[in-house]
């Protein structure tokens, strides 16, 4: 079985590479027009989810995708969430 891949792009959906099959919360497979690639919705706004339908650029869905969040905060102290008193 190969690799499956997902990447996260930037202000957009996840792009899943390879065979995988997609269920919904029913556990029904859901019907893909490439079976070796899906595109997921990640900014929540699709009127087709699971998959992503290109809305999230007119709502204009930003998103950092970076492996560490060190990275964008050399600080990791300030990066910490806080939790409510
Ligand atoms: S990520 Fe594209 S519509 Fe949500």
């Amino acid at each position: 079985m190969d690799t499956v891949k997902i990447q996260a792009m930037k202000n957009g959906p996840f792009i899943v590479s390879g065979e995988v099959e997609i269920l919904d919360s029913q556990g029904e497979k859901m019907d893909t027009k490439n079976k070796n690639k899906a595109l997921l919705c990640r900014c929540g706004q699709s009127l087709n989810k699971l998959f992503c339908d290109g809305t999230h650029k007119k709502v204009n869905f930003k998103s950092v995708c970076v492996r560490n969040m060190s990275d964008l905060n050399p600080d990791p102290a300030s990066s910490r969430l806080r939790r409510p008193a």
